[in-house]
């Protein structure tokens, strides 16, 4: 029988999308079934609103950056209608119903895998498969759109690098990564940054104006500092564990909405951190700073070869497991394979920067600070 297929991609786009969408469309085709695709996310499976995905929808996308489906933030659960937040999850069970659908495929990173639980609780035949340029997919070794963006911060980095030397400055190039460290990590060895700083080593502000000032004693009077947009001091890293911590031993639900309030406005706070470190590093080293966000422009343009490929290969992997019905799973790369591993296992785990990565210690041992030590 004639399997039906629909496919979304959701959260922030990410280089790879395109491959991941026609890797998924072209296997299914090929095994005889029928595939439509729902725009901008689970606001376009409540809407209704579809695209078929024919050979021809799905030929000449494999090197298209972003999403041909389009994509957006909304929540299944949580959904802004008119002037109104409401649960739509029902409104989407109904869509997925009228199309007589045998699987929704849902592309994303960890948001969209916790939504798309919240999708599979309901009782949809539901598979995913993980992007996102962070890289913080619990149980996959890999998520597509995270090398097209190593690569394009590494070139920022790279170019930093003689301003940075002809003007005698700091530069601090702000990137992406959400709360964890990978992308900043990755290209700041590969770009050759002189200090990194993640989430997951909170720094001493100190300890880098030391780094720095060591570094103009030794004749190089530049530096580059790489900083994840999630990275934070140690006094603010000790202010969120108090306020989690209050979160937690909270008795009432008064205390907990104001430990709630109190963390979202220490984030608020925090949301124009590598300014603030930027003009704390030039008053403690007397060299002039710059700084350089990536933003978006780390998640823009054609995907690497390795994405392409990745979600090509995740993408085809799923067509399979729809044909054999195995359903509630992220399709995940573990080494050169692709892997379903159920979906409560990757729901609510990020995936950090063990603190023993080799990638960590390879820092360290350029000579790289990390803002824990010099
Ligand atoms: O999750 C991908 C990501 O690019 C993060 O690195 C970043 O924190 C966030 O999305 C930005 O989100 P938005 O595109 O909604 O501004």
């Amino acid at each position: 029988m004639t399997k039906y297929v629909g496919i979304l991609t959701a959260g922030g786009d990410s280089p790879g999308l395109n491959a991941a969408i026609r890797g998924v469309g072209k296997a299914a085709l090929g095994l005889g079934m029928n595939i439509i695709g729902f725009r901008d996310g689970f606001r376009g499976l409540m809407n209704n609103r579809t695209i078929r995905l024919d050979s021809e929808q799905l030929s000449g996308i494999l090197t298209v950056g972003g999403t041909i489906l389009g994509t957006s933030r909304d929540k299944p659960h949580k959904m802004p209608v008119g002037d109104r937040v409401m649960d739509m999850t029902d409104v989407m069970v109904d869509t997925y119903e009228r199309h007589h659908l045998d699987a929704l495929v849902c592309l994303g990173g960890g948001g969209t895998q916790k939504n798309a639980y919240r999708l599979m609780k309901k009782g949809l035949n539901i598979i995913t498969l993980p992007k996102t340029i962070d890289n913080d997919v619990a149980m996959t070794d890999a998520t597509f759109g995270f090398d097209t963006a190593l690569g394009i911060a590494t070139e920022a980095i790279d170019r930093l690098h003689s301003t940075a030397h002809s003007h005698h400055r700091i530069i601090v190039v702000e990137i992406m990564g959400h709360n964890t460290g990978w992308l900043a990590l990755g290209s700041g060895i590969a770009g050759g940054a002189d200090v990194i700083l993640i989430p997951e080593i909170p720094y001493d502000v100190e300890v880098v104006a030391k780094a720095i000032r060591q570094r103009s004693r030794g004749g190089s009077r530049f530096s580059i500092v790489a900083v994840s947009e999630g990275a934070v001091s140690l006094p603010v890293a000790e202010k969120i564990e108090t306020l989690i911590a209050l979160k937690a031993a909270a008795k009432s639900s008064d205390e907990k909405s104001e430990a709630k309030a109190a963390i979202k406005a220490l984030k608020r706070e925090h949301s124009d951190n590598t300014w603030k470190l930027s003009r704390e590093l030039e008053a403690l080293t007397g060299l002039e700073s710059r700084v350089t966000i990536l933003g978006h422009v780390q998640r823009g343009g054609i995907p690497s070869a390795v994405d392409r490929l990745l979600g090509t290969r995740l993408g085809t992997a799923c067509a399979e497991l729809i044909q054999e019905e195995v359903f509630g799973v992220m399709v995940a790369s573990q080494g050169e394979t692709a892997v379903p591993v159920p979906l409560d296992k990757v729901v609510g785990n990020r995936k950090s920067v063990p603190l023993d990565h080799p990638w960590i210690k390879t820092a360290r041992q350029v000579g790289t600070c990390l803002g824990d030590e010099v």
